[in-house]
């Protein structure tokens, strides 16, 4: 993993938004692994500032976001289909069909999973996965376990995700507990990782420059990824 120390937010996000941007126009019909979160939004806010500028086209790109909560449906303002809408979708021209979220509202989740990965395989695989990272390490929601999980199924939010989430919620009550998440395996599998760290994270990017590789640590996987980039920024 080439981890690269940049001065703020604002560089992290130019940067993370020009990599973007150069995958889509080396490949307009890429596909793209997207995040939620607040560390992406300055990333979206410029990558929406370029589409205007006509720096990049999104015409032929496919996208698979990460992960949604279980029990949101797509109007819920907390909900990660909303998120995206609010911060990229509604603002530049992937087509409609060419978005994938996964369903937190399936009545039979495992199902949905088996054919999100599926659905990803038929899309010729994932050219960029946009990530942030959780402070305990996670990625996507894959928290902290004995094992690593390979393919996209449903999770049990840890006490630690559940109280970093609740400021986007009234209450912390209402932080949904299980979400479904693209797995390991489906992370590890896209040609390129982009891993976006804030200095909230200084901690957890510190770890990942020494910790062996470890499913306590989801994220320390990464450094087995053959082109893996995280970047992480030093002031807000
Ligand atoms: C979001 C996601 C999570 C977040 C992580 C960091 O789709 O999968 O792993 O990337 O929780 O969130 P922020 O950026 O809000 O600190």
């Amino acid at each position: 993993m080439n981890i690269v120390t940049v001065r703020d937010y604002r560089a992290l996000s130019g940067m993370a938004a020009g990599i973007i941007a150069s995958q889509v126009n080396r490949k307009p019909n890429c596909v793209l692994g997207l995040a939620t979160g607040s560390t992406p939004i300055g990333t979206y806010e410029n990558l929406v500032d370029m589409f205007r500028e006509g720096v990049v086209d999104f015409s032929k790109v496919t996208t698979f976001n990460l992960d949604e909560y279980c029990g949101l449906d797509e109007e819920n303002p907390q909900s990660y289909h909303y998120f995206m809408r609010e911060h990229l979708f509604g603002h530049v021209n992937v087509p409609e069909d060419g978005v994938h979220i996964p369903n937190g509202m399936a009545a039979d989740v495992e199902k949905e999973c088996g054919e999100y990965d599926e659905a990803i395989k038929r899309a010729g695989g994932i050219d960029l996965q946009l990530l942030g990272i959780g402070h305990n390490g996670h990625i996507g929601f894959n928290e902290p376990d004995d094992v690593f999980h390979d393919n996209t199924g449903m999770v049990r939010l840890t006490p630690s995700t559940i109280e970093a989430n609740k400021r986007f919620f009234d209450r912390v009550e209402d932080v949904p507990k299980t979400a479904v998440s693209m797995g390991i395996g489906t992370i590890m599998a896209a040609r390129e990782v982009l891993v976006l760290a804030g200095p909230d994270k200084a901690e957890i990017v510190e770890k990942l420059r020494e910790e062996s590789c470890s499913p306590r640590v989801p994220a320390s996987i990464l450094r087995y990824h053959p082109r893996c980039t995280l970047l992480f920024a030093t002031a807000k």
